[in-house]
């Protein structure tokens, strides 16, 4: 079995759980990783999923998501009767003084988040309980989400039942879920009460990093994170966009950025833009929250500006490299959001190929996991069939397989020599040598010839051409 933390240690260390019987609501990746590591820790856990087609699967022994390591510890814990997944609310809640929300609260239109699954999933396990009941929101949700689903569930609950809701964010990365579970950087827990707080707590081993705060501050950490983030993302484009004009290294330059501990260099490189079910919607939501009560977000507005650009930007790129996109054939290597899911909700790879496509482009795609239904773009089975025939490949996903993918045979199976790497994967040298040109994202290659020089030199000297006289210095007495 995979293993992501010692579990006899955990189990006999002074940081063990308080063993408890937990529900936890929506069987999707939050969820599912949360109750098959919470049966891990030790409790005995219930998952309600409300999608038949998930739910069966589940039950059967499947997983319907790849996150590495799951699929063992869901079938071991449901071997050992810790473990179960059910479509029936009562049987859920049965026993159980503390449920997990864990549905989807994806962005409306507008950008607003759509927190209806949240309002449903409280209101249904709140009338199936049978003693008092904490509800623990994972799903993220806008301050205030909290306090607003205690008035609505308390107005469901039966008589002698007190339900109290508490916030505890969720921080997973796909692709590293439950790695992620067993050894978070902070387990955030807002609660407003003692007794909610403490129950809360009791979930997770107390030698784990916790934050202990007000509701509004747990929903708040979640968005503010997500927001600098997207931030970080953005940045790096703006960085490389620049050092492309200017004739420099962009990956030199963040990656020397990020060297800065103050900084970090994780999410520092630039591509085609974020994307996924969390950064777009959470940066939408802290945008929309912060509308509501007056203020601007400046910085979050500018974030979500450069996302927007970041993909037509390289659609423009390719359409000078081409000369025009109707008609060509484009293969596109990667659909997922980002390497090591199969997840494809709002993959800036879609977005480029919504892009292309708009602009007359044939598309052929693939990638290790995702898959795409549509007549937008033809799937194919591996990169090599997506080159056949290609007037150009665009990398848009940064899976570490395309860095072993042999130039040769691509050039031999494509019409024409154009790769734009999106993700900066690619190794351009060696595809140079292969007749295949890699324009990548921030790198070598200035787009335009400017003679950078010439401004430093001119703010080097008077306005009248002639060197700077240097101030007086002061005369050491
Ligand atoms: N996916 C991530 O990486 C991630 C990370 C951190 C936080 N989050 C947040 O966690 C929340 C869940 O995200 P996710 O990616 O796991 O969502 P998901 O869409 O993959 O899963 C949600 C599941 O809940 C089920 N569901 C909805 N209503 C239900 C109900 N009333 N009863 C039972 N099941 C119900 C759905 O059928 C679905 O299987 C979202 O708010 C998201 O923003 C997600």
């Amino acid at each position: 079995m995979t293993t992501f933390h010692n579990t006899d240690d955990s189990k006999d260390a002074p940081g063990a759980v308080v063993t408890q019987r937990v529900c936890v609501v929506g069987a999707g990746y939050v969820g599912l990783t949360a109750a098959a590591g919470l049966a891990e820790l030790g409790h005995d856990v219930a998952c309600l999923e409300a999608d038949p087609a998930r739910l069966a699967t589940l039950q059967a022994g499947g997983i319907p998501i790849h996150e590495p390591g799951l699929d063992e510890l869901v079938r071991t814990h449901m071997a050992a009767g810790r473990l179960r997944f059910t479509g029936e609310v009562a049987e859920a809640v049965a026993g159980a003084g503390i449920a997990l929300l864990c549905v989807g609260t994806p962005p409306r239109p507008d950008g607003d988040p759509d927190l209806r699954q949240l309002g449903n999933a409280a209101i249904q396990v709140t009338r199936a309980a049978i003693s008092d009941l904490v509800l623990v929101v994972k799903s993220t949700v806008p301050p205030g989400s909290c306090e607003a689903l205690e008035l609505l569930a308390g107005g469901h609950a039966p008589e002698g039942v007190a339900v109290s809701v508490a916030s505890n964010p969720e921080f997973l990365r796909e692709g590293e879920a439950l790695f992620d579970f067993f050894n978070p950087d902070r387990v955030v827990i807002g609660a407003d009460d003692p007794t909610t707080r403490e129950r809360v707590s009791g979930l997770y081993p107390s030698t784990w990093p916790t934050l202990h705060c007000d509701r509004r501050s747990a929903e708040l950490v979640k968005y503010a994170a997500n927001t600098f983030l997207a931030l970080k993302i953005s940045f790096a484009n703006e960085v490389a966009a620049l050092s492309e004009s200017l004739g420099a290294e962009s990956h030199k330059v963040l990656t020397g950025v990020g060297l800065d501990n103050r900084i970090g260099g994780d999410f520092l490189s630039p591509g085609p833009g974020f994307g996924g079910s969390c950064l777009p919607k959470d940066l939408s939501g802290f945008i929309a929250v912060s509308d509501s009560v007056g203020q601007p977000a400046p910085l979050a507005r500018a974030a979500q500006v450069v996302n927007r650009n970041a993909g037509s930007a390289m659609v423009d790129k390719l359409e000078a490299l081409l000369g025009s996109l109707a008609g060509r054939r484009i293969g596109v290597l990667g659909l997922a959001f980002k390497a090591g899911t199969g997840d494809t909700r709002f993959s800036p790879a879609l977005r480029l190929i919504k892009e292309l496509s708009e602009r007359g482009a044939v598309l052929v795609a693939s990638d290790p996991l995702a898959r795409v239904s549509g007549d937008v773009v033809e799937q194919a089975e591996d990169p090599y069939e997506v080159a056949q025939a290609a007037d150009a490949l665009v990398v848009a996903t940064g899976w570490a397989a395309y860095r072993e993918l042999d130039p040769e045979r691509l050039r031999s199976v494509m019409t024409g020599h154009v790769v734009l790497d999106a993700v900066n994967v690619l190794d351009p040298d060696a595809f140079g040598r292969a007749g295949l040109d890699v324009y990548g994202v921030g790198r070598g290659r200035p787009t335009s010839f400017t003679p950078v020089p010439w401004r430093p030199l001119e703010w080097m000297l008077d306005a009248d051409g002639s060197p700077s006289q240097p101030a007086e210095l002061p005369v050491a007495s």
